[in-house]
């Protein structure tokens, strides 16, 4: 008998709803989410502020239970954190008193002898161009350098799916540019399904093969925009551009009459 074990999807959202209580009162964030993620897909979710791009990456993630309806990870009911998923927040959450090296050692779950733990710490610092920082504090890395180790530091489980919430929008425009080529080298080179939440339109469209478009709170899923666009992807090719502005266009269709805008 085969020890492999079949699955239908690395992600499954079904009839997903969430509300939080506030005051006695109930506000709906999350309405009737249904999402199934393939294997090595890369999802982008975007949606304005405060539509429940968070909070749906962190159910996902099992930081947050209390919900209806049902999630899975490769067929499994998510009910907590696991080492399944990796999460990485927009800023860094790396330990100020550790150095790289320790920081991303933290995120190794198995009990592992001394010698194989160094080894896939630097296979994994290496990875995200961290080789030569490894005994540096995080102090003395640049934003970029500080999410590089984030991103280290939640690979270093071989998670099936890596969690990203806006994790470049602190960054400067030219790092941030520069972190999208890095994570898409990173996601063909580890073979990991990635689900990132932005709400730069751009941002999705470089990097996803599906883009989640999300409604403004509550959060129920708008439509859901395939990226037929070859990698590397130009952002002046006229594919690109088409495919950008008809997000562009569905994105800001609900804002129509309260702003104007110009694409
Ligand atoms: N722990 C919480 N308690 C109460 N309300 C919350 C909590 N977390 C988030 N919210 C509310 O839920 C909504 C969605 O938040 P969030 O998921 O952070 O949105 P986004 O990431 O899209 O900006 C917001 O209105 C926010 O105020
Ligand atoms: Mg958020």
């Amino acid at each position: 008998m085969s020890s492999k074990k079949t699955y239908s999807s690395t992600l499954k959202i079904e009839n997903l709803y969430k509300k939080f209580i506030i005051d006695s009162g109930n506000v709906a964030v999350l309405n009737d989410i249904n999402l199934e993620v393939n294997k090595n897909e890369f999802i982008c979710i975007i949606g304005a502020s405060g539509c429940g791009k968070s909070t749906l990456l962190r159910i996902i993630g099992g930081l947050e239970k209390e919900y209806d309806g049902k999630v899975y990870s490769k067929d499994k009911l998510i009910n907590g954190p696991g080492v399944d998923r990796g999460i990485i927040f927009q800023e860094s959450r790396l330990f100020p008193w550790l150095n790289i090296e320790k920081n991303v050692e933290f995120g190794l779950q198995e009990k592992l002898n001394t010698n194989i733990k160094k080894d896939i710490v630097k296979k994994h610092l290496e990875l995200v161009g961290l080789g030569k920082f490894a005994k540096a504090y995080p102090h003395q890395l640049s934003g970029g350098m500080q999410q590089r180790a984030s991103i280290a530091r939640a690979l270093v489980n071989n998670p099936n799916i890596l969690l990203l919430d806006e994790p470049f929008s602190a960054l400067d425009a030219f790092t941030r540019m520069s972190m999208q080529q890095e994570i898409l080298k990173i996601w063909e080179k580890e073979k990991t399904t990635v689900i990132l939440v932005t709400h730069d339109i751009d941002e999705a469209v470089f990097l996803a093969d599906r883009v989640v478009i999300l409604s403004s709170r509550p959060g129920t899923i708008k439509k859901i925009v395939k990226i037929d666009v070859p990698r590397p992807r130009k952002r002046s090719d006229y594919d690109y551009i088409k495919i950008r502005n008809e997000i562009y266009n569905e994105f800001f269709g609900e804002f129509k009459e309260n702003i104007e805008y110009y694409i």
